[in-house]
C-alpha cells in the first residue's frame, strides 16, 4: 500500500490558522500583538526569499513586522548595535538575523548578542542549553527540527518507544531533532540514533528506523531497500538538481530534490514527506510559533 503522504503545506495551513486565532485573542484581551523584526545583510537571493516569506507570514497573522536590511558592509560593530535596540524594545518579541552573513562578521558573536528570551530561531547557546535540559526548560526549540516533530505528531504517528534514526548531526537540525525525539513527554520517548558520514554501515541502522529523519544534504542518499516496510520517513533534503520554467509563473525555477529517492519510497514506508511540500513549510511556521510563544512567555502566559 502506498504511503500516506506528509503535506507540510495543508499541516502549515492548520497552524497557522491556529495561531491566527490566539494573535486575534492576545489583541484583544491583552492589547499586544507579537513583534518581529527580521535583520538581512546583503541582497542574497535565497535569503531574500527567505526573509520576504517570513515578512508576509507575520504581517497575515497580524505581527507586528519590522525589517531591517543593510548594505553588505556594515560593521560588526554596526550590526551588534542593532541587535541590541531590539533587545531593549519592548513590543520586539522575536529577534532574527538572517544567515548567513558577509564573511567579515562572526556569524556566532551576532548570535550571542541576540537576548536569549527573543531568539526565536533557538540558535543561542543558553537555548541549546534549554533544549539538552528538555521539559519545562524549552523555549524556544530550533525551528526546523520543531517542524519536524509536529508533521509526525500531527500525521499520527507513535513515537514513544520508537525505532528512530537521525541522518546527519548538524546543529540546525541533527542535534536538536535528536533532542526532541529522545526527551519525556508528548512526541518524543523514542530510543534515537545519530547516524553521519563516519557512521559504518548506514543501511543496516537506517533498516531498522520506525522513524527515519534523513538530513544529510545528499540526493537520494536513502535507498529504497533501506527503507523498513511501514515506517516514517521524513526528508530534510533541499538539493537544487537542476533548473525548470515553471509551468505557473514562466519564471525558472530549481529542480528539488530530497536525501530520499521519494517515488521509491513511498511503495514501502508507512508515511513520508514530499520535497518540495514537506518539512520545508514548517521552519517559518514554528518561528512565528516562537515568536507567539516569547510574547507569550512575556505576559506570563506561558
Ligand atoms: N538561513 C537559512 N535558514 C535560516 C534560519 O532558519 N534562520 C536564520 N536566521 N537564517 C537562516
Amino acid at each position: 500500500m502506498p504511503a500516506q503522504i506528509i503535506s507540510g503545506t495543508e499541516i502549515r495551513k492548520t497552524i497557522l490558522s491556529e495561531l491566527q486565532t490566539e494573535v486575534a485573542h492576545l489583541k484583544a484581551e491583552h492589547g499586544q500583538v507579537p513583534g518581529l523584526v527580521t535583520i538581512l545583510v546583503g541582497a542574497d537571493p535565497a535569503s531574500m526569499s527567505y526573509v520576504t516569506s517570513k515578512i508576509k507570514t507575520a504581517k497575515d497573522l497580524g505581527f507586528k513586522e519590522v525589517q531591517e536590511n543593510r548594505d553588505p558592509d556594515i560593521s560588526e560593530a554596526d550590526l551588534l548595535a542593532l541587535v541590541e535596540s531590539y533587545n531593549r524594545d519592548d513590543s520586539i518579541h522575536g529577534i532574527l538575523v538572517q544567515l548567513p552573513l558577509p564573511k567579515h562578521i562572526d556569524d556566532q558573536k551576532i548570535l550571542m548578542a541576540i537576548d536569549p528570551d527573543k531568539d526565536v530561531d533557538g540558535f543561542h547557546p543558553v537555548n541549546a542549553g534549554r533544549l539538552m535540559i528538555g521539559g519545562d526548560a524549552v523555549k524556544f526549540p530550533p525551528c526546523t527540527p520543531a517542524g519536524i516533530q509536529e508533521l509526525i505528531v500531527r500525521a499520527g504517528v507513535e513515537t514513544s518507544g520508537a525505532e528512530a534514526v537521525v541522518v546527519g548531526r548538524s546543529n540546525i537540525v541533527g542535534k536538536p531533532i535528536a533532542n526532541l525525539l529522545f526527551a519525556k513527554g508528548p512526541g518524543g520517548n523514542a530510543t534515537v540514533t545519530v547516524a553521519h558520514t563516519r557512521t559504518k554501515d548506514l543501511a543496516e541502522h537506517c533498516r531498522r528506523a520506525d522513524i527515519l529523519v534523513v538530513a544529510a544534504g545528499v540526493p537520494d542518499l536513502v535507498k529504497p531497500a533501506w527503507i523498513k516496510p511501514g515506517a516514517c520517513v521524513i526528508d530534510v533534503g533541499v538539493n537544487r538538481v537542476g533548473e525548470k520554467v515553471s509551468e505557473k509563473t514562466g519564471k525558472t525555477i530549481a529542480i528539488l530534490k530530497g536525501d530520499v529517492d521519494f517515488e521509491k519510497a513511498k511503495e514501502i514506508a508507512g508515511s513520508i514527506t514530499p520535497v518540495p511540500g514537506g518539512v520545508g513549510p514548517m521552519t517559518i511556521t514554528m518561528l512565528m510559533r516562537n515568536t507567539l510563544n516569547s510574547l507569550k512567555y512575556r505576559i506570563g502566559l506561558l
